[in-house]
């Protein structure tokens, strides 16, 4: 986790947005509607925008039509014009993190909330719909040690890019949301030492 520097705001104000990474099946887009509604926030999902951008279009349909990296490109297109925004909670995809410049705009925009899962919690909610994630129908037949792989590779982006670390693994979704917004309020009302953790 990486506390300093930034999260759009002025020490002791609340950030501009609230903003959700992680892996796919993290839960961000169930926390981030509760969430949003919670704090009377607007709740946008990057994946929504990118389809909006090409008239509805699912997902898997743009990576096999023009492959992951114009998939990239759209998103850090989405990434831009969410993050000009404020009240939102803001669900990314579980790829946000691939791009430094991806991460520098999220940091810029607000407080970024890494929703972890362990891996056998991954599969079990994701593995009933593979194929809606281009990336996880990628990885052949097993499906937790494709999991394992990517989350080796993206753990350190994920942290790297988190203002607070938040585990999805074993509640509902109520009491993530509640825990976000406590952890949230509690570090943007009490100033913190350089380096302390949130
Ligand atoms: C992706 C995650 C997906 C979606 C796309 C790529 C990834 O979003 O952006 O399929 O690279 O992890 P969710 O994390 O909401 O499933």
């Amino acid at each position: 986790m990486n506390p300093e520097p930034g999260d759009g705001r002025a020490r002791g104000a609340a950030p501009r947005n609230i903003i959700l990474v992680g892996f796919m099946g993290s839960g961000k887009s169930t926390v981030g509607r509760g969430l949003a509604r919670l704090r009377g926030w607007r709740f946008v999902d990057t994946d929504a925008v990118i389809r909006d951008g090409v008239s509805g279009r699912p997902i898997p349909e743009l990576f096999a039509e023009e492959g992951e990296a114009a998939f990239r490109d759209r998103e850090t297109t989405a990434l831009r014009a969410v993050c000009d925004g404020e009240r939102q909670v803001i669900a990314t995809g579980g790829g946000a993190v691939l791009r430094p410049e991806n991460v520098e705009l999220l940091r810029q925009a607000g407080l970024v909330v890494w929703l972890t899962a362990r891996p056998d919690v991954v599969v079990a909610r994701t593995g009933h719909r593979v194929a809606d994630r281009p990336l996880l129908a990628s990885g052949g037949g097993d499906l937790l040690a494709h999991v394992l792989r990517l989350l080796g590779e993206r753990g350190p982006l994920y942290q790297a890019a988190a203002h607070l670390i938040v585990d999805t693994s074993d509640r509902p979704p109520p009491a993530i949301v509640q825990e976000i917004d406590r952890k949230a309020v509690r570090r943007w009302h009490a100033p913190r030492q350089k380096g302390e953790p949130a």
